[in-house]
C-alpha cells in the first residue's frame, strides 16, 4: 500500500521524523532552510499533509497550489499563521498543539516578569562590561514582585497558569481581562478578579499579555494603552508579536513612561524593532517561552499524532476546524 506523502516544513527531533517515516513518505527540511512561500507551495504541491511550525503561512494562495493537501498540523498552540477559513473552504484540516506547553509557557512568563522587574539582564551586562566597582544603595533597584498587582490580559490556559503562579507563589493580587469572564470556580482557583482593560492598565504593577493574535487583538497595547500604565509598571509579552505596537513601546521605554518590558515575541520576528535593541530597560528573548526539551518534544509528538491520527484513521487529536 502506498503511504501518504507529507512535508515536515522545519527541522524537528530525529525521533519525530522516525515516527512519521513509519506512516508516511516524508520530505523534510532538517537543514532548517527558511523557504519562500513559493518554495513551500512547490514542495507541498504533491503532499497530503504538512507538519508546520508557527512560521509557515498557510493561506488561500498557497492552498490553491496544493490540491492534494488534507491537513496542516502546527507544532504550536498559536495558529495565526493559518487562514483557518481558507483551509475550511478547501477542506483542509488545521490542528494545533494545546495543553502540552501550558505550564512551561507560564513558567517562562514568570521568568521574564522576574528578569524584567528585577533588572536581571541589564545588571548582568553592566557586570560583564566591567563597570561594577562598588555596592550602592540603589544599584539596579527594580520593582517588587511579591505582593504586587499582576494584571493578565488573555485568561486562557496559559493566562490561568500565570495567575496561579502570581497568586499562590508570590502572594500577588491578580486582576485579569478577557473576552469572556471565567467561571466563579476558575476565578477562585486562580484567585483572580475580572476587571475592564482600562482599569487593569491603570492599576497593575506588572501587565502580562497572553492573548492570541487576531485582527481584533492587533496592537492591544499601543501608545494610548501605554499612557494609562503606571510609570513604575512593567509589560510582559509572551503572546504574539503584533499584540504590542513595538515602536510605541520603544518610545515609552525610552521616555520612562513605563519602567521596563520583557518581550519574547515581536512584530515581524525574527526581526526586532531597532529602537527596542537600543533601550536598556527591556529584556528580549527569541520566542522561547515553550522551549524546554520536554515540552518541545511533547509539542512535536502532538503534531505528529494529529497527522498520523487523521491521515491513517480519520481521527485527529486536536482539530481546529471541521475537515
Ligand atoms: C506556540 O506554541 O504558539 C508558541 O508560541 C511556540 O511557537
Amino acid at each position: 500500500m502506498t503511504k501518504p506523502k507529507i512535508l515536515v516544513a522545519r527541522a524537528v527531533f530525529p525521533e519525530t521524523l522516525a515516527l512519521l517515516s513509519e506512516h508516511f513518505e516524508v520530505e523534510s527540511n532538517q537543514d532548517d532552510v527558511l523557504w519562500s512561500k513559493a518554495e513551500l507551495a512547490r514542495r507541498l504541491a504533491d503532499k497530503h499533509g504538512a507538519f508546520t511550525t508557527g512560521s509557515e503561512r498557510i493561506d488561500a494562495e498557497l492552498l490553491a497550489a496544493c490540491p492534494q493537501l488534507k491537513i496542516c498540523a502546527n507544532m504550536a498552540v498559536g495558529y495565526n499563521n493559518f487562514d483557518v477559513d481558507a483551509m475550511t473552504a478547501r477542506g483542509v484540516l488545521a490542528t494545533n498543539a494545546p495543553d502540552v506547553l501550558t505550564e512551561t509557557t507560564a513558567d517562562f512568563g514568570f521568568a521574564l516578569l522576574m528578569a524584567t522587574a528585577r533588572r536581571v539582564t541589564e545588571s548582568e551586562h553592566y557586570l560583564r562590561r566591567g563597570e561594577w566597582t562598588k555596592w550602592r544603595y540603589d544599584l539596579f533597584a527594580g520593582t517588587e514582585v511579591h505582593g504586587a498587582t499582576l494584571g493578565i490580559i488573555g485568561m486562557g490556559r496559559i493566562g490561568q497558569g500565570v495567575a496561579r503562579r502570581g497568586a499562590l507563589g508570590f502572594g500577588m493580587k491578580v486582576i485579569y481581562h478577557n473576552r469572556s469572564r471565567l467561571s466563579p470556580e476558575l476565578e477562585a482557583q486562580c484567585q483572580a478578579q475580572y476587571v475592564g482593560k482600562e482599569e487593569l492598565l491603570r492599576t497593575a504593577d506588572h501587565v502580562v499579555l497572553v492573548v492570541p493574535y487576531s485582527a481584533a487583538s492587533h496592537h492591544t497595547i499601543g501608545a494610548a494603552e501605554l499612557a494609562l500604565m503606571k510609570p513604575s509598571a512593567t509589560l510582559i509579552n509572551i503572546a504574539r508579536g503584533g499584540i504590542v505596537d513595538d515602536a510605541a513601546l520603544a518610545q515609552a521605554l525610552r521616555e520612562g513612561r513605563i519602567a521596563a518590558a520583557g518581550l519574547d515575541v515581536f512584530e515581524g520576528e525574527p526581526s526586532v524593532h531597532p529602537d527596542l535593541l537600543t533601550v536598556p530597560n527591556v529584556v528580549l528573548t527569541p520566542h522561547i517561552a515553550s522551549a524546554t526539551m520536554t515540552t518541545r518534544r511533547a509539542m512535536a509528538q502532538l503534531a505528529a499524532d494529529n497527522l498520523i491520527g487523521f491521515l491513517t484513521q480519520g481521527r485527529p487529536v486536536t482539530p481546529l476546524n471541521p475537515s
